[in-house]
């Protein structure tokens, strides 16, 4: 007689995924790219690094193209939670990379509201 088992899940390689949306239309429709997402990007890479979060296990931050919730933007998401975020400044990406990338607490004040997509 066998038992069935559910294999367990594989552990993920990295514990959390950030997606900053860096696309930059030049038709004068809204895209992330005209608020200043590429400083964002680079400003969170560099304060991931400098607290010791990047690498296999812990934090990747990368780039991307557009997600399809324009109307949000500048915007990026945080995964496995699928949290996903607007910025005004890079203090607001700090507060992301100090409560939810460090302490495991997103920041509600940033959140998306759920129903704008593109
Ligand atoms: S241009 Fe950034 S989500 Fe579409």
């Amino acid at each position: 007689m066998s038992t069935s088992t559910t294999p367990p899940a594989p552990s993920p390689y990295y514990q959390r995924h950030v997606f900053f949306c860096l696309n930059q239309r030049d038709n004068g429709e809204r895209s992330c790219g005209d608020f200043n997402a590429q400083a964002a990007f680079d400003h969170c890479k560099k304060r991931v690094k400098a607290e010791g979060l990047a690498g296999a296990g812990k934090v990747r931050v990368n780039k991307a193209g557009c997600l399809d919730r324009c109307a949000a933007g500048p915007v990026a998401v945080v995964y496995p939670e699928a949290v996903w975020y607007t910025y005004l400044d890079l203090t607001d990406i700090d507060e992301i990379v100090e409560s939810h990338l460090k302490g495991g607490q997103p920041v509600e004040r940033l959140r998306v509201p759920p129903h704008l997509g593109r």
